[in-house]
Parts: structure tokens; sequence; C-alpha cells
């Protein structure tokens, strides 16, 4: 079925160019599709507070794999989301674990007896023991790498397939863009499937890296103000209204006090962790704090920030995460219009990318 979106291309294609080109977008993404269990390769990056049973169902009953994100939750809390969300799709989906979560093998424990398919786990080289866990129990692992080297190390310690994800992206970031980390990873890594991730906010940018070897394209802005995301109204709107240069990155003021490097859209809230970092390096100079006590200091400024934005709506104070890609949520769209969307461009891609072909033949 042609959409709305196949109205862009000139001549309009016929059914033919586009079954053609519909086909060769699943071989690109065979080996991810058949990874996730999915129709389509389209991984949906978790976003704390955000990827819940409700998103993550809605992603999934379309056709991608949504992955629910577990945060800061107890694994009591964690069980009861599993089964909230497998009572809303019985499609597959996964869970992401944060590494330095207290409770880590009690959650891949949870994620197990839930009978949870793929555990993804984010935020550092995981413990090679919840990897082993985690397979022993009969669940795919996807882990994340920042770098080639970390890339094989993690493939060594037995993970069934990686996300590479560049600066591009919402939330917290590496600090080298995915035109770049894929060109270092994907031509070196073929034994287990790598998903790219970052800046991805079209079919068309997803279908040049799955023609660079890439399984699949994860995607988290794209879908964090989606109809079915449980975020409150003004996280949505503020995602509507931002350009891709709102999406910034975190302002560190002293090399002493490093900063972890988070990607959201600039507010009120960004302008007074800058004069809150001054004061604190303004007292820790004058000797009225010790350098832990800064760092912690500095630190603790965005606790509870995300959950601010998301939930309580508090665009100007809260820590409204997003990527680049923010400036191509033009509205608050169903999921499965999202993913109809992603699928047209890339189909479009490839049949404007064959007549290229046609026409030096
Ligand atoms: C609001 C928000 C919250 C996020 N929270 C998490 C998280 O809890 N764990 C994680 O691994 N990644 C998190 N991410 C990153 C996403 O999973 C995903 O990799 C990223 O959004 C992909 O880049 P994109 O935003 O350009 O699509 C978050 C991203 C956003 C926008």
């Amino acid at each position: 079925m042609m959409s709305d979106i196949a109205s862009s291309l000139n001549p309009a294609p016929t059914s033919e160019e586009w079954q053609r080109a519909r086909s060769r977008l699943d071989k690109l993404w065979q080996r991810g599709a058949d990874f996730l269990g999915t129709p389509y390769a389209i991984l949906a990056g978790a976003m704390s507070w955000v990827s819940e049973r409700h998103l993550v169902s809605a992603i999934s009953n379309a056709g991608g794999f949504g992955v629910i994100a577990c945060g800061a939750m107890e694994p009591a809390r964690l069980a009861e989301e599993i089964a909230a969300t497998r009572a809303l799709t019985d499609r597959p989906f996964g869970v992401n674990l944060i590494t330095m979560h207290p409770k880590l093998d009690e959650l891949v424990q949870v994620c197990l007896d839930a009978k949870v398919g793929h555990i993804v786990l984010a935020g550092g080289i995981p413990p090679s023991a919840a990897i082993k866990a985690a397979k022993d129990g009969g669940a795919k692992v996807i882990g994340f790498a920042p770098a080639l080297v970390l890339a094989k190390r993690l493939i060594k310690m037995g993970v069934d397939a990686l996300v590479i994800e560049g600066a591009e992206a919402g939330g917290h970031i590496g600090p080298v863009s995915l035109t770049v980390l894929a060109q270092e990873i994907l031509p070196h890594i073929q034994n287990v499937p790598v998903f790219v991730a970052g800046g991805l906010g079209r079919g068309d940018a997803l279908v040049s890296y799955l023609e660079q070897g890439a399984a699949g394209g994860q995607f988290g802005t794209r879908f964090a103000a989606a109809e079915e995301s449980i975020a409150h109204e003004n996280f949505k709107k503020a995602f509507v209204r931002a350009n891709a240069r709102d999406a910034t990155t975190s302002v560190q003021l002293d090399e002493r006090f490093p900063v972890i490097p988070v990607r959201a859209i600039s507010n009120e809230g960004g302008r007074k962790f800058v004069a809150h970092q001054a004061d604190v390096i303004r007292r820790f100079q004058a000797g009225d704090l010790t350098r832990e006590d800064a760092q912690l200091e500095i630190e603790h400024f965005w606790a509870g920030a995300l959950r601010r934005a998301v939930i309580d709506g508090d665009v100007e104070e809260g820590s409204v995460m997003a990527g680049q890609s923010v400036g191509m949520v033009k509205s608050v769209q169903p999921v499965a219009q999202i993913i109809a969307d992603l699928i047209d461009q890339a189909v479009i891609a490839l049949i404007r990318q064959q007549r290229r072909m046609d026409a030096d033949g």
C-alpha cells in the first residue's frame, strides 16, 4: 500500500517498484528482525519513565521491538511491569537493565522467571556473571559498544548483539557521532548483529546504515512523544516545538568536577545547572566544601529531574532528555504511524536509489 509519503516521489512509484524496494528492505534488515523475532528490525531504545507497559506494548504490537526501561525499579516492581506489558501484547519485547543497579542479579532473575527473551545491559561494560546468568537462563543479551575494542570484548564475554549509539542520541551519551562509530565498528563486526542508534529520525537514514552492515536501528526520541507514551502533555509539546539544535549536551564548568554528558532540550534547568556548578566550585575554592562533597552536590542537582519532566510535565526545570532527531518530531503520532512512516521513507529511499542506478545504466 502506498502512503502519503510516497507522493513525495515524482513520478509516483509503480506497485512493482514498491514491492521490489519493500522486499529489499526486508532482506537488508532480516538478520536484525530474526534476532528480535519481529517483522521489522526497529528496536525501541529504552527510556526511563517513558518506556513502560503502554509504549512498549504499542511498539511491539506495531511490529517493532519494545524495551521496558527498568531504570531504578526494584525487582518486584519490574516483575509487575513485565506482567502488565505481557497483558497488553503477545509479541516479543525486551527489558533494559542498568549495570550499576545494586540489584542487577535479582533483576536478571526477574526477567528470566518472566521468560523475557532479550535483556539489554546498559550503562557500562556489564559484569560477566550477569551476561552468563542471562544466557544460561535462556535470554539473549544485548550490550552497548562505544568503541571497537569494547565491541570485541563484549562479544568475547558472550553478548548476542550490540547497539552502537552515537552522541546525537537523547539521554546519557558517549563522545562520538554515529557516522564515525558506524565506520569504526560495522566493517569489523560480523559475528553478531549490530543495531545503530543516535540521531535516527527517518527511514532513509536507517537504510544507509543497513547498507553499511547494520542489522537494524534503535530509535528513542522518535517514540518518546508518541500518542501511546505516558509522558506528560508538556513533555510531548516540548518535543514537537524543539529543533535539532535545541537538544544540547550538559555543560561542564571545571574538569576537576566531571559532569555526566546528557543530551536534553535546553531549558531553565540547564542554565541553573551552570550557575549551580559555579557556586559549588566557588565554595570548594573558599575551603567550605571538600572535593568529594562538591562533586556530590553537582551530581545531585539532576536527581529526579527526568521524572519531573516526563511525569510531572515540568519542562522548564526538569530534564527533557531528547536526541537531535527531536527536530524531526513534528506531531504526536500513534506508534503504528511512526513505524509505517519509517518504513515508507526507507522504501522510497531504495526506490530512488534503484532509479538512479537504472538511469546510470
Ligand atoms: C527521555 C530519554 C530517556 C532515556 N533513558 C534511557 C535509559 O534509561 N536507558 C538507556 O539505556 N537509554 C536511555 N535513553 C537512550 C535511548 O534508549 C536510545 O538509545 C536513544 O534515545 C537513541 O537515540 P535517539 O534519541 O537519537 O533516537 C534515553 C533516551 C531518552 C530520549
